[in-house]
């Protein structure tokens, strides 16, 4: 066999593309279905297993110098195939660099503290159907929380809509995964809402989902309070008794920000604290409506607005600065 190799060796290193379709040739002969290497990948079992490790080295090492030659055809004789004019050598000093959105800066940042505790990140679609929006979490039809959010519906689908929040996205996982779940869900969501300083139709959040045997509220209290440890470096929070359909008990979680600038006072109302987030414990009858049974597992949610915590973080009054796209603002973070 490594004779065989050899030779092949040879091959490849004289072989010089003149075409693009010689290219193409070259490379279904050898990385193809039924290709050279499919071959010898098939005889490398017979291989005696003294020799196992050297005819590796050298498979490996062919199947480098066919892809080398593929890339550096496509790189350059390509290129010069179809008439463009890429100076390869030209230096990029000087060119533009782009810089991330504040948002998916956060974004970024709130995902990679939780991923540090062992969260996973899921995803799910943006438009939705009632059952994973509404009817899983615990709104039947017509119950008046569905007010709380203002949905955009499809006209043709009534069954189908641009999700409110993302907590669709923990029906989705619940019904397909078995405990233990930990997950953050990010995610653009859509709402008919008046566009304010403090409000737009499409937002972006974050939710939190962890299902597990004996998950208490200690357990998402301290999970949340690891969180703005780490994100906003305080300390200090406090859950306040609220409501929402799909958790019992339900809370918003404030942070104590503190009143040390005019600023704090303002943005705090004078009291100091400022509301984060929402949570609670996944109420039971959305396990079962999941296929989970609430005798053998319980479970904390939480979801919280990125242009909110965004504002707050870079100390943004209006949410139309992140939706506007104004050069100016984004090149604030560069390098960021
Ligand atoms: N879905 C809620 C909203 O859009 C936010 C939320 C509150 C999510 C409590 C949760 C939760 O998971 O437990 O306002």
């Amino acid at each position: 066999m490594i004779e065989e190799l050899e030779k092949l060796k040879q091959e490849i290193s004289e072989f010089k593309a003149k075409s693009t379709e010689e290219l193409e040739q070259f490379r279904i002969k050898f990385l193809g279905r039924q290709g050279v290497f499919k071959d010898l990948t098939s005889n490398f079992r017979s291989v005696a297993k003294e020799q196992k490790k050297e005819v590796g080295m050298k498979l490996n090492e062919l199947k480098n110098l066919v892809q080398n030659k593929i890339e550096d055809f496509t790189s350059t004789d390509a290129d010069s195939d179809s008439k463009t004019s890429e100076d390869f050598t030209r230096s990029t000093a000087g060119a533009e660099l782009g810089s991330r959105h504040p948002i998916s800066l956060i974004r970024r940042e709130i995902l990679d503290i939780f991923s540090r505790i062992g969260f996973s990140i899921s995803e799910g679609p943006e438009i939705e159907d009632d059952w994973h929006v509404f009817e899983a979490l615990n709104f039947p039809p017509e119950h008046p929380a569905r007010d709380m959010q203002d949905t955009f519906f499809i006209e043709k689908d009534p069954d189908m809509m641009l999700r409110t929040h993302t907590s669709s996205v923990q029906s989705r996982v619940m019904k397909s995964t078995t405990p233990p779940i930990r997950t953050v869900s990010p995610g653009r969501v859509f709402r008919n809402e008046a566009i304010s300083s403090r409000s737009h139709c499409i937002f972006h959040q974050i939710e939190g989902l962890y299902i597990d045997k004996d998950v208490s509220f200690a357990d998402l209290k301290q999970t949340l309070s690891y969180f703005t440890k780490e994100f906003f470096g305080k300390t200090e929070i406090r859950l306040r008794p609220s409501y929402f359909p799909f958790t019992e008990p339900s809370a918003e979680m404030d942070v104590y920000w503190g009143l040390e600038t005019e600023t704090d006072h303002r943005i705090t109302k004078g009291t100091g604290w400022l509301e984060i987030l929402g949570c609670g414990m996944v109420d039971p009858n959305v396990l079962t409506n999941c296929g989970i049974d609430p005798k053998e597992y319980s479970g904390f949610a939480f979801g919280m607005g990125i242009e909110r915590i965004a504002m707050l973080k870079y100390q943004i009054d209006d949410i139309r600065v992140l939706f506007e796209n104004d050069v100016r603002v984004l090149n604030q973070f560069r390098g960021a």
